[in-house]
């Protein structure tokens, strides 16, 4: 049994995604840099991943490949060797954020040399295989799965091979993307893709892609370099706090969740252990937390969840806490919570903890329903990531007495909670078998509750 190393924490998705996790790697993060330096590691992922940040005055930024602790001035923000990075949407993201932080009061920032690179040819290939693939409203089109696939084929392209300037290997990754998509029917140079904003522009030339990752490079180089043996020394060193934001959700995870509605990470918080090189052990994280929504769950997609909710309550939830895609603008579904689904996610995703968003949504003319069960061939089963599966079985619910929101509002300890709100914690985590520590009340930072 390896012991936990102090001041650690590990804050995942513990549903299908837009759980509200960003805002409490925030929380997190402010509060462990009250009492010393503290390193926030994002391992997964890439622009595919979505989070607003707001500020007092009113400016928004939206981060995608920065972690959420960017704008904590005494943390290190690192951006793993398993995320994959498109260099031109990171300058961009880095360059909002200095407009509102000013570049000395933000995070310090490395990149790891071993990081993925995520380029426009990836998008392209991505965007000309949607036509090719049935079902599934497929990806973001941020090429996240063929940056990945990269990995598996062996020809990845790494942040050093640009730093380094390998023109040899970009030339020839240009040359590979080509091919497969002249393959597919199409001329690389005229596919359009997106950019950070969503608009879209064609990838260009070889010589363009070229000129412009050699630009790119020189304006990140600074952050790049090894990361390996600066994680391990302040893993060793105690006085360093440590905050490790994965980006998406066990649920989407490609071995966890249901196709095609999959990213290509490990969205798990295992990753951490194959992304810092063996140097952490996921088990010596302290708190290991899945973020959920408290009441009821959401998901974009064509995954058919079992507990789908299909009447008013669904639209009232969906206007009431604004679940809408933040890039798209797609209604999302809604569905009542899904305990085989949640605790199967809890369990392959390493999760130690819940954390229960949006505690206000409850309606006093509304009991909460959830789903505690499954049934198929009137046997109990469990949650298996196969939809054709998941399409067979009969939810079993139970109805929970609600609570009134208002009453959230001031709490600042499980005891000044209402008692329904306080018996729904503890139901839920006796269900899922994991303890609840902390749940949000309200959108602003100081709306939480310790449990
Ligand atoms: P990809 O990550 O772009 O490959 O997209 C694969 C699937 O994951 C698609 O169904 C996306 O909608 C979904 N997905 C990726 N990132 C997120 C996220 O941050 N929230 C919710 N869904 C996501």
């Amino acid at each position: 049994m390896s012991k936990t190393r102090p001041r650690t924490f590990a804050i995942c998705g513990g549903a299908y995604g837009d759980e509200g996790k960003g805002r409490i790697v925030d929380m997190v993060v402010h509060e462990l840099s009250q009492t010393g330096p503290v390193v926030v590691f994002r391992d997964n992922g890439g622009a595919n991943a979505g989070h607003t940040v707001e500020f007092p005055n009113g400016k928004r930024v939206a981060l995608h490949q920065l972690p959420s602790g960017v704008f904590i001035k005494d943390a290190t923000i690192v951006l793993g060797k398993e995320m994959v990075i498109h260099p031109e949407d990171l300058l961009e993201e880095l360059h909002q954020v200095d407009g509102v932080t000013e570049t000395e009061y933000r995070a310090e920032i490395k990149i790891d040399e071993m990081a993925l690179l995520s380029l426009d040819t990836h998008r392209a290939f991505e965007s000309v295989l949607k036509d090719w693939q049935s079902g599934g409203k497929g990806s973001t089109g941020r090429g996240i799965a063929p940056a990945y696939a990269d990995v598996l084929l062996r020809h990845p392209l790494r942040m050093r091979d640009i730093v380094t300037f390998d023109q040899e290997k970009i030339s020839s990754h240009y040359d590979l993307y080509a091919a497969l998509v002249s393959g597919l029917g199409q001329e690389i140079a005229a596919v359009l893709v997106p950019t950070l904003k969503g608009e879209k522009h064609p990838v260009g030339s070889k010589a363009e892609l070229v000129r412009n990752l050699q630009a790119q490079a020189k304006a990140l180089a600074a952050y790049v370099g090894p990361v390996h043996g600066w994680l391990e020394e302040k893993w060793l060193d105690k006085k360093w706090g440590f905050v490790f934001e994965k980006a998406q959700a066990v649920g989407l995870d490609y071995r966890w969740g249901v196709y095609p509605d999959v990213t290509a990470s490990d969205t798990t918080i295992d990753g951490i252990f194959s992304a810092s090189e063996g140097a952490i052990d996921p088990d010596q994280i302290e708190i290991r937390a899945g973020v959920i929504k408290a009441t009821y769950m959401s998901s974009v997609g064509t995954r058919k969840l079992p507990s789908l909710m299909t009447d008013a309550l669904a639209d009232r939830i969906r206007e009431d806490a604004h679940e809408y895609g933040a890039t798209t603008k797609r209604p999302r579904d809604i569905a009542y919570l899904d305990i085989p689904a949640l605790r199967f996610f809890s369990r392959v995703g390493r999760i130690n903890a819940l954390m229960l968003t949006h505690m206000d949504v409850s309606y006093l003319d509304h009991p909460i329903k959830v789903c505690t069960g499954y049934k198929l061939d009137k046997k109990n089963v469990a949650y298996r990531p196969d939809q054709e599966f998941l399409n067979q079985v009969t939810p079993v619910y139970k109805e929970l007495p609600s609570w009134d929101a208002k009453l959230l509002a001031k709490a600042k300890s499980r005891t000044d909670l209402p008692q329904e709100a306080q018996d729904f914690i503890a139901f839920v985590a006796k269900e899922i078998g994991v303890p609840v520590t902390l749940i949000t009340t309200g959108p602003q930072r100081d709306q939480a509750v310790k449990l």
